[in-house]
């Protein structure tokens, strides 16, 4: 059986499904031509984020069974027609959540001390001691939006730097939350008392542009927003407007509205916004661990029939 992946992935993975007996066949950024013949005899399709599975691709695939998304969003396969046409889709959503965590918590580091910044001034030649006045994060309420299995953990580490932590998850039980010494609030109130706003849900209809000009007049005055999960839960343009004028203290973004993020974004011209290029899952851990996940469950879906994730 051929599984053919498109994207890169750790070198773990393709190892376990040749030694389980499946021909693999590793080629990212191939040219559409290219991809549209590879994938015709394909029984599998393992992917990250950058190839697109569209209904057109899967209307190619004469043979495929199986769709395999080494990470946690979907956003890049149309699982509905998957579906439709009786391919399985499946993700690994555990796999990288300690590792996106941990980004999340470095960008609330690094916005609050303006390291970003302060590095650029420093390799400029510069010593601005005066200028990089930060905020300290102990005692500061952090916000999060979504309490899956990301925003879980980063509470565990904003509690261990001594942040309190409020959170709105309207799927969230009372007693997890109490466990996990969150309160629970309702959204407007989570606007309305956090220091730092961090958004871990999809992108779905309902999560769009949640922070947007009105709700942002409804936080406090030198608000700082996080968003590591996806592009467009954070309005960007009411987002930059609230920035210049310092509404919202500082920003910081792994994920963008367009990915690759164009030049021309006027956030980028931004002094109080810092960005990284969708790397919160960018770990050699994380990233083992979503090869060898889905390679297993790509295994055991044609060895036992079994089918685990979305
Ligand atoms: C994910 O959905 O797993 C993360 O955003 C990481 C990625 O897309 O590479």
């Amino acid at each position: 059986m051929k599984i053919l992946v498109s994207d890169s992935l750790s070198k773990q993975g393709v190892e376990l499904l040749e030694k389980a007996g499946f021909t693999v066949v590793v080629k990212s950024k191939m040219p559409k031509d290219e991809l549209f013949k590879e994938i015709k005899d394909a029984d599998g399709l393992i992917v990250r984020s950058g190839t697109k599975v569209t209904e057109e691709l899967l209307a190619a695939a004469d043979k495929l069974k199986v769709v395999g998304r080494a990470g946690s969003g979907l956003d890049n396969v149309d699982t509905p027609a998957a579906t439709r046409r009786g391919i399985v889709v499946m993700n690994t959503p555990g796999g990288n959540t300690v590792t996106t965590a941990e980004h999340t918590l470095s960008m609330i580091c690094a916005m609050s001390r303006r390291i970003p910044q302060a590095t650029a001034s420093t390799k400029g030649g510069k010593w601005e001691k005066d200028k990089f006045m930060g905020v300290e994060l102990y005692n500061k309420v952090l916000g999060i939006v979504g309490v899956g299995q990301i925003g879980s953990h980063l509470t565990k580490l904003a509690h261990g730097i001594g942040m309190r932590v409020i959170a709105y998850d309207p799927f969230l039980a009372s007693d997890r939350a109490e466990r996990m010494g969150v309160e629970m609030v309702d959204l407007h109130d989570l606007f309305r008392r956090a220091d730092i706003i961090s958004v871990h849900t999809p992108l779905t209809p309902e999560t769009k542009g949640i922070i947007n000009a009105q709700t942002i007049a409804t936080m406090k005055p030198g608000v700082m927003i996080v968003n590591c999960a996806r592009g467009g839960i954070v309005h960007e343009g009411d987002l930059f407007d609230a920035l210049k004028n310092k509404h919202v203290a500082a920003a910081a973004f792994d994920v963008f509205e367009e990915e690759p993020v164009k030049a021309e974004n006027p956030l980028l011209t931004l002094d109080n916004f810092i960005c990284t290029p969708h790397i919160g899952a960018q770990t050699t851990e994380a990233q083992e661990n979503v090869a060898v996940g889905i390679a297993e469950q790509i295994a055991d879906y044609f060895k036992k029939g079994i089918a685990r994730g979305a």
